[in-house]
Parts: structure tokens; sequence; C-alpha cells
């Protein structure tokens, strides 16, 4: 597949990737108010990297992202300054990837990974996870491994998908006119190899799924190796805010655009008022 082979020599070229692994103490902590976070791994879930707060107060329920990297990369720091900011925010990120880790990764390994934090035994070592609200979600190749692990999976109650889009139109008009399931996009513009292709998959939705779409001219490698994330890093905390952690205020960005609009998205979205999520 050719355009297959694009997105993933693209996502190596943008320079995505951080090739030197970052100690954990050495590394960012994010800014939400779950801060500080690091990464980790559980030797129970081998070839993933975990990104959580290092100190989840009492009481704190912390909702699940499970992350496919660009150019389905097995290095689970490939977006260690993104996961990290994101998991500041009160959320259990399971990138797939050691860190460090080569080679390629595949949507099994996501859906392992749902398995694995949804078992009694990994609750009982992590006993703040509210594992009734996971969000697959990826960026490029990434991105097509989150739908093949979210559409039809019932655990996972909303789609994340960044710089990316199902590669063909035969594939599009199969699995998205499926999706009931909140789903959010986050993309680079025209310039972004995978502009038509997430905006193929946006309009094949159903009417009536709650979706928003946001386009920021930066091109196909986004701006995760920014300060936490940089601006992909804001919008993405505001959509687990609000699709995992039910914050309403962090809603506000999706339905009302000011603040995307002064970031520089240029924003759709529709039958956002049907997505409701009770506050956590
Ligand atoms: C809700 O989201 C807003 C905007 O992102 C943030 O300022 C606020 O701290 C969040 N509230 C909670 C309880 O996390």
């Amino acid at each position: 597949m050719l355009l297959k082979s694009v997105i993933l020599a693209l996502a190596t070229a943008t320079g995505i990737s951080q090739a030197n692994p970052i100690a954990p103490r050495q590394g960012p902590t994010g800014n939400g108010p779950f801060a500080p976070a690091h990464y980790t791994t559980d030797s129970s879930l081998s070839g993933h990297t975990l990104y959580l707060p290092r100190n989840v107060p009492q009481g704190a329920k912390i909702p699940v992202l499970i992350w496919g990297n660009g150019a389905c990369s097995a290095n689970g720091l490939d977006f260690l300054n993104f996961l990290t900011q994101i998991a500041s925010h009160g959320v259990f990120v399971i990138s797939s990837g050691s860190p460090g880790g080569q080679g390629s990764t595949n949507a099994q390994m996501m859906t392992r990974a749902i398995d694995w934090v949804t078992r009694s035994t990994t609750k009982e070592r992590y006993p703040w996870l509210e594992t009734s609200r996971i969000s697959v979600s990826g960026m490029s190749c990434g991105g097509v491994e989150a739908y093949t692990a979210g559409v039809n999976d019932n655990r996972v109650t909303t789609i994340g998908i960044y710089n990316s889009g199902l590669l063909s139109e035969q594939e599009s008009r199969n699995v998205v006119p499926k999706i009931n399931k909140p789903i959010f996009y986050f993309m680079g513009g025209l310039s972004d190899i995978a502009f038509n292709n997430g905006e193929r998959d946006y309009r094949l939705l159903p009417q009536s799924t709650p979706t928003w779409k946001g386009n920021l001219n930066v091109g196909h490698g986004g701006t995760y190796g920014d300060q936490n994330g940089g601006k992909f890093g804001v919008a993405a905390v505001r959509y687990y805010q609000w699709a995992l952690r039910g914050n309403a205020t962090a809603a506000n960005f999706f339905t009302n655009n000011q603040e995307a609009n002064r970031d520089g998205w240029s924003v759709e979205s529709r039958s956002l008022g049907n997505l409701r999520v009770n506050p956590i």
C-alpha cells in the first residue's frame, strides 16, 4: 500500500521520534493538576510504556488512553512530551512499544493493553483506575490502528485520530458509517499527507455520531515534540478531559471554539450535544 508507506516514511522523516530515551527523572512532568507525571513499565504488560501521575490523590479516578505511535513505531517514548502532558491531567496512558523499543506495532497490541488494564489483578495494583472510560487513539499509522482496535470493541468509549484517516475509500466506506462512539480528529491542514483521508472519514460518519475535526496548519508532524506537546497537546488534553473525565469546562474548547480558533485550528463538528459524560 503506497499511501501507507508514505505515511510511515513521513512520520519518521518529520522528526517526531525522540531518538534518545530520557531517564524518567530527567523527563518532562506535564503541567496538569495531576503533575508530576512520568513514564514507567509493568512487567505484566510487555512491549508497552505506561504514563501516569506519580502520585494519585486519595479518591481520584483515572480513566485510560490506549495510544499508537506514528509510523507504528515500537518506541513507547516517541510521544514522550505529549503523552506525559496528557497523563498529568489525570489519564492513565498505555503506549504501544516499550521505552526505546524498536520495530513495529500492530492493533492487536492495543487490544492486549485493553485486556490487561481491565483485568482484576491490574486493578488491584492501580486501584484508582476507571476502566469504564477508555479512549483508543493514535497518530498517523497509529490512528489506523486505533480504528482497528477501537471501532468494534465495546470497552472503548471514544476514539482519537491524529494526522490520520483510513487508507482507501473502500475501507473508509466499510468502517466509518458504522461508528457511533464519539470520534475526534486532530489534523495538520492541507499539507498533511493524511488530510484527504481524515476529511473523507469525517464526512462518512453517521450524522448522529458526536465528532469534532480540527486542522492546524503545521503539516503531518503536528506539534507533539514541543514542550507539553504544543498546540496538539492543548487540544488533546481538552478532548480527554471532556470525553474521559467529563469536564464540562474543557468541552467548551470544542463546542464554542473560541480557544481553538485562537490557537489557529479550523474546526468542524457535528452532534456534540450527544456527548454527555459524568464528571469524575
Ligand atoms: C477542567 O478543564 C479546565 C479547562 O481545561 C481546567 O482548567 C480545569 O482545571 C479542569 N477541571 C478539573 C476538575 O480538572
